[in-house]
C-alpha cells in the first residue's frame, strides 16, 4: 500500500521546471491580463502582489511541506496526505477535494489547451492570411460552435480536444520522467517565445497606429498596467480578484502541488524550491503576461478597445488578425510562437493536473502508470465532452467556476486551519525548514498562522456572501437597519441558487431569449450534476481504499 513504490523526481532542475510547468499556465497569459484589465489595471496590481506575499507563498510552503510529509509516508494524493496530518474520516474524505478539482479543471482546461494546438496549426496553414478582424475572430466563434463547424476540418473542436488528451495521455504513461521531460523541453521554449512576443510588443511603440486608430500607443497598454492607483486598496472586488488569481496561477488549494511533493525525496529541501518555482511563475505572469497581448492590442486597436474588449477571446479572436500586419513570415512565426507558447504553458499544468489521481490509484489500487494515465483521460474525456458540445451554453462557465475558482478557496483555507492550528504551527514550522536551502523569514511563522488564515477566511466568507454591488458598507447599513443583508448575484449562495438566471428568465420577453435562458439552467444543472457526480465518485474509490486498508492491515504481513 504505496510502500513499494519509490518514484521521485530525477533532477532538482527537473523538479523545480516541473513545478514551475506547473504553475505557469494558460491563466498567466490568459486570465492575468484579462484580470488586470477588468480590475483597473494598476489599481489591480498592489492587492495582487500582496495577496502573493501574504497568501501565495505560504500556501506553497504549506503545500510542498504537506506533500513531502505524505510522501514520506507513501501517500502522494490528498486524502491521505491530509489523513497523515491528523487522523480522521473529515480530513480523508475532504481530501476528495484534491482529486477532484484536478479532474475538474482538467476537463475545461483541455478544451483551452486544445484551441492552441489547433491554432499552432492554422498559424502553420495560413489559416488567417488576409482576414479581416471580423472573419479572425469568426472563425473563433465558428470554431466553437460544434454545430456550424466550418473551418475545414469537420468536428475540429472535437478532434483536437481528443488529439490533446491523448498526447496528455501518452506523456502521463511515462510518469514523473515523461512529466520532467515536457517541462525540461517545454519551460524554456514558452520562455524563448515569451521574451520574444515581449519585445515585439515593448518595441511597438506608435508604430501601430493607422487611420482608424490615430493615437494608438503600446505604451499606452503599459502605462494603465504599471501605473499603481492607490483608490483600489478600499475595493473588496480588486481584492477577490486578486486572491483568485493568485489562487489559480500558482495552482494551489488544488491538490496539485502536494502531489508533485510528495514525490519529493524525504531530505530535500522544499523551502527554497517552493520560492523558486512561485517566484518563476511570477515572473512570467507579470512580466511576460503583461508585455504580449495588452500592449500589442493597444498599440493596434488602442487602450480603449482594449479595455472594452478584455477578455478571453483576445488572444484567440484578435492577436493572429494583428500578427498578419507583421508580414507573411513573422506573421507565421508570431503565430506558431504564440500558440506554441500556450501550448507548452497548457500542456505542463494539465499533465500536472493528471498527477493527482494517478498517485491516488496506484498508491490505494496498486494501479499500473499505464492504467492510471488511461483512466485519467477517459474520466477527463467523459467529464470534459460536455464543456466542448455545450460551450457556449455555459458547461465551460460552470466548471470554471466550481472546479476553478470555489473548490480553490474552500480547500485552500480549510488546509492553512489544519496546517497551522491541527497539526500545529510548531510541527509545521519544523516540516518546512527541514531540509531547507533557505532561511524562511521568521515573520512567516506568524503569517502562516495568523495571516494567511485570515484572509483566506474572509476571501471565502465574502465570496460565500458577496453584498450586492460588492457594496459593503451599504451591505452592513441594511443590516443594522433591520433590512437584511443584500445579497449580490455573484455570490456563491445565489450562484448555487441560480438567482440570477431565474431573474433574466422572468424579465425576458421574447420567447427566443427565454428559451436560450432556460437552456443554459438546464446546462448549468447538468455541468453541477456531472461535478458532483465525479466528486461522489472519487468519495467512494476513498472509501474502498479505507476498506482495503484495513483488510491489508489485519492480515498478518
Ligand atoms: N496554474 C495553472 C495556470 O496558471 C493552472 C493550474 C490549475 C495548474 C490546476 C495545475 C492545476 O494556468
Amino acid at each position: 500500500m504505496g510502500i513499494a513504490q519509490k518514484e521521485s523526481w530525477g533532477t532538482r532542475v527537473g523538479l523545480i521546471l516541473a513545478m514551475a510547468g506547473n504553475a505557469v499556465g494558460l491563466g498567466n497569459f490568459l486570465r492575468f491580463p484579462v484580470q488586470a484589465v477588468n480590475n483597473g489595471g494598476g489599481a489591480f496590481i498592489i492587492p495582487y502582489l500582496v495577496c502573493f506575499l501574504l497568501m501565495g507563498i505560504p500556501l506553497l510552503w504549506i503545500e510542498w511541506s504537506m506533500g513531502r510529509f505524505g510522501g514520506k509516508r507513501g501517500n502522494h494524493s490528498t486524502p491521505y496526505i491530509l489523513d497523515t496530518m491528523h487522523r480522521s474520516n473529515f480530513w480523508k474524505y475532504f481530501g476528495v477535494f484534491g482529486i477532484f478539482t484536478n479532474i475538474g479543471v482538467a476537463a475545461y482546461y483541455c478544451y483551452i489547451e486544445s484551441w492552441t494546438m489547433s491554432y499552432v496549426f492554422h498559424s502553420v496553414a495560413g489559416t488567417f492570411r488576409g482576414l479581416t478582424q471580423g472573419e479572425v475572430a469568426d472563425f473563433f466563434v465558428k470554431y466553437v460552435d460544434i454545430g456550424s463547424s466550418t473551418t475545414g476540418i469537420p468536428f475540429e473542436a472535437v478532434v483536437f480536444y481528443i488529439l490533446c488528451l491523448a498526447l496528455n495521455t501518452f506523456i502521463l504513461s511515462r510518469g514523473l520522467k515523461g512529466v520532467e521531460r515536457a517541462a525540461k523541453v517545454g519551460m524554456p521554449l514558452l520562455i524563448l517565445f515569451g521574451v520574444f512576443l515581449a519585445v515585439r510588443g515593448l518595441t511597438l511603440g506608435t508604430s501601430g497606429a493607422s487611420a482608424e486608430v490615430p493615437g494608438a500607443s503600446a505604451w499606452d497598454g503599459l502605462n494603465f498596467l504599471w501605473t499603481p492607483q492607490f483608490s483600489s486598496l478600499s475595493d473588496p472586488r480588486v481584492w477577490f480578484a486578486a486572491a483568485g488569481q493568485i489562487f489559480f496561477t500558482l495552482s494551489v488549494g488544488m491538490g496539485t502541488i502536494h502531489c508533485y511533493a510528495a514525490y519529493v525525496r524525504s531530505k530535500d529541501d522544499i523551502a527554497l524550491n517552493a520560492v523558486s518555482a512561485g517566484f518563476m511563475n511570477e515572473f512570467v505572469e507579470v512580466v511576460l503576461g503583461s508585455s504580449i497581448v495588452i500592449p500589442i492590442a493597444a498599440g493596434y486597436l488602442g487602450l480603449d478597445w482594449v479595455k472594452e474588449n478584455a477578455g478571453f477571446g483576445m488572444a484567440f479572436q484578435t492577436m493572429p488578425f494583428l500578427f498578419e500586419k507583421w508580414g507573411p513570415l513573422l506573421a507565421t512565426f508570431a503565430g506558431v510562437m504564440w500558440f506554441g507558447l500556450l501550448f507548452f504553458a497548457g500542456i505542463t499544468s494539465s499533465l500536472a493536473m493528471g498527477t493527482p489521481w494517478m498517485g491516488f490509484m496506484r498508491d490505494e489500487f496498486g494501479w499500473s502508470r499505464n492504467k492510471g494515465a488511461l483512466s485519467f483521460g477517459l474520466f477527463v474525456l467523459v467529464l470534459g465532452l460536455p464543456t466542448v458540445l455545450f460551450f457556449q451554453q455555459g458547461v465551460f462557465d460552470e466548471y470554471d467556476y466550481w472546479a476553478g475558482t470555489v473548490s480553490l478557496v474552500v480547500f485552500a483555507m480549510a488546509e492553512v486551519i489544519l496546517f497551522s492550528w491541527i497539526f500545529g504551527m510548531d510541527k509545521g514550522w519544523r516540516e518546512i525548514n527541514d531540509g531547507a536551502d533557505l532561511r524562511v523569514p521568521r515573520i512567516y511563522r506568524f503569517i502562516i498562522r495568523y495571516i494567511t488564515p485570515v484572509m483566506l477566511i474572509l476571501v471565502f466568507l465574502g465570496s460565500l456572501l458577496t453584498p450586492e454591488g460588492n457594496n459593503w458598507s451599504a451591505a452592513f447599513a441594511s443590516l443594522f437597519s433591520g433590512e437584511g443583508w443584500p445579497l449580490d448575484n455573484g455570490s456563491i449562495v445565489r450562484q448555487i441558487a441560480n438567482t440570477g438566471l431565474h431573474e433574466r428568465i422572468a424579465q425576458a420577453t421574447e420567447a427566443a431569449d427565454i428559451k436560450a435562458l432556460k437552456d443554459r439552467l438546464f446546462y448549468t444543472n447538468l455541468a453541477r450534476t456531472l461535478l458532483t457526480l465525479s466528486f461522489l465518485f472519487i468519495a467512494v474509490l476513498v472509501y474502498l481504499s479505507g476498506v482495503r486498508r484495513l483488510k491489508a492491515q489485519s492480515k498478518p504481513a
